[in-house]
């Protein structure tokens, strides 16, 4: 690739990003209060000095403060994969919010209940606990692991994201070992103290790592989706449940994206039997909510510890957590949005994106790849696509990435912003697609021509 063109182009694109948005660009710049001038630090990722603005978002589109309206591939990176403002979501948290009242009252609901038989359908693990981030339902998914087995250490694969979940903060270093994670904002501790790291896709370095015989449990999402998607290969899930049996550590199947692949995630669909399934974003239609299952023998060994706080200040909890308003979110998200049927659809849009993305790369010869995850697709500038973390990380390639991002907004489509990753609702139509298809290829055929 010619990248003195491609430096020319993407200067072309911010130029015209800045044109086009006066009004986010100037609630950037009066945004004096904030840390980083944005509600949250990540905010900032993006590729031409400032975010665009919300100023409203139904179904498979949102319009910025500008009036733009675009496709959104990005759905809150999975937050929004139930569409935005679903109607039947937007009904249930009017009925508990306005109608009904109560928020949060440190009481149960019955949707509790109803959200747990259904995760239960789904997912295949009989008890369930409530969070409001998937990083809580990791964080207190560890703990729980780390009382029950006597261990200290977690394991996780590199460039694995869990969200900022301190042990997760590892990746394998030079010589095969880990080391911590370019970047960890003051980390409590050395990481390696902690944790342990093995490739994905590496059950002989997996084994290897266990074999030492402290690892409490393996936190790993069945498919890695935020260093690009890096599928597992062939054997490589079963060699994972037999090692981790054998050694006596407990298995974490984190679906916060990897929900993508069905109804029940990456478990259902390929039946996996982990100990404990960690979730989050999605299930919520926009509201904030997390969960964790747990298998019969691991909750009947935690509840029987009566030497364990599960109800006061043991680490395990947050007030918030399993409020009445995100419950009634769950469960008109899972009852009537997610459904069964819902990502049979999703799953062929994301084949209609992934085949046409293929053609494009195919008609070029370019050295990229894409790979799908039932609703979700993501390209990857590899090909062949990239079989651990560590592979995938050196096909970064930050300006061309940059390139894209701009081009596709700037004619009205979002990706996510970090990476490459497209993602289906029940609301996306083959418009929706067909839409990036056209930006795309235009896009590619501009940086070769
Ligand atoms: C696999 C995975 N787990 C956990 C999280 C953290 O989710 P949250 O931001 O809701 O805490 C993320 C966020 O991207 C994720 O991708």
């Amino acid at each position: 690739m010619d990248r003195s063109r491609l430096s020319t182009l993407l200067e072309r694109e911010r130029d015209s990003y800045v044109r086009r948005n006066p009004r986010s660009a100037a609630a950037y710049a009066k945004a004096e209060h904030l840390f980083g001038r944005v509600p949250m630090t990540w905010m900032n990722k993006q590729a031409a000095g400032f975010p665009l603005y919300l100023e409203s978002a139904r179904g498979s589109h949102v319009v910025d403060l500008d009036g733009h309206d675009y496709v959104d591939l990005c759905l809150g990176d999975t937050g929004a994969m139930a569409g935005h403002s679903p109607t039947a979501v937007t009904e249930a948290v009017t009925r508990r919010l306005a109608s009904l009242g109560g928020a949060t009252a440190m009481m149960p609901t019955e949707d509790a209940e109803w959200v747990g038989a259904e995760l239960t359908r789904r997912f295949g693990l009989p008890k369930w606990s409530f969070s409001l981030t998937a990083t809580d339902a990791n964080r207190w998914a560890i703990r729980l692991a780390r009382a029950v087995t006597g261990r200290p250490k977690v394991l996780v694969n590199s460039f694995c994201y869990h969200g900022s979940v301190d042990e997760s903060l590892i990746i394998v270093g030079e010589d095969g070992e880990g080391v911590s994670r370019p970047g960890n904002v003051g980390a409590p501790c050395d990481v390696t103290l902690t944790s342990r790291v093995a490739e994905f896709n590496d059950a002989d370095g997996l084994a290897r790592q266990l074999a030492h015989g402290d690892v409490a449990a393996v936190l790993m999402e069945p498919a890695l989706t935020n260093i690009g998607i890096v599928l597992p290969e062939p054997g490589y899930l079963d060699a994972v449940r037999s090692l981790t049996r054998r050694h006596g550590t407990l298995l974490i199947n984190d679906e916060t994206h990897t929900f993508s692949a069905g109804p029940g995630g990456c478990t259902g669909a390929w039946g996996l039997a982990p100990d404990i399934v960690t979730i989050g974003k999605a299930m919520g239609g926009g509201v904030p909510v997390g969960a964790y299952g747990l298998s019969a023998a691991l909750a009947a060994a935690i509840l029987d510890r009566d030497d364990l706080d599960l109800v006061d200040m043991g680490g395990v909890g947050g007030t918030l957590a399993g409020n009445a308003l995100s419950l009634a979110a769950t469960r008109a998200t899972l009852e009537h949005v997610l459904t069964d049927s819902a990502f049979a659809g999703m799953t062929a849009l994301a084949t209609r994106f992934t085949d046409a993305v293929t053609t494009v790369i195919e008609a070029h010869d370019l050295p990229w790849s894409i790979n799908q995850l039932g609703a979700r697709a993501e390209y990857r500038f590899a090909r062949p696509a990239p079989r651990d973390g560590t592979s995938s990380a050196r096909a970064s390639d930050g300006e061309l990435e940059d390139y894209l991002h701009l081009y596709l907004a700037n004619r009205g489509v979002l990706l996510t912003p970090f990476h490459n990753m497209a993602l289906m609702s029940p609301a996306t139509t083959a418009a929706d697609v067909d839409h990036h298809t056209e930006v795309f290829t235009t896009a590619v055929a501009e940086l070769l021509a």
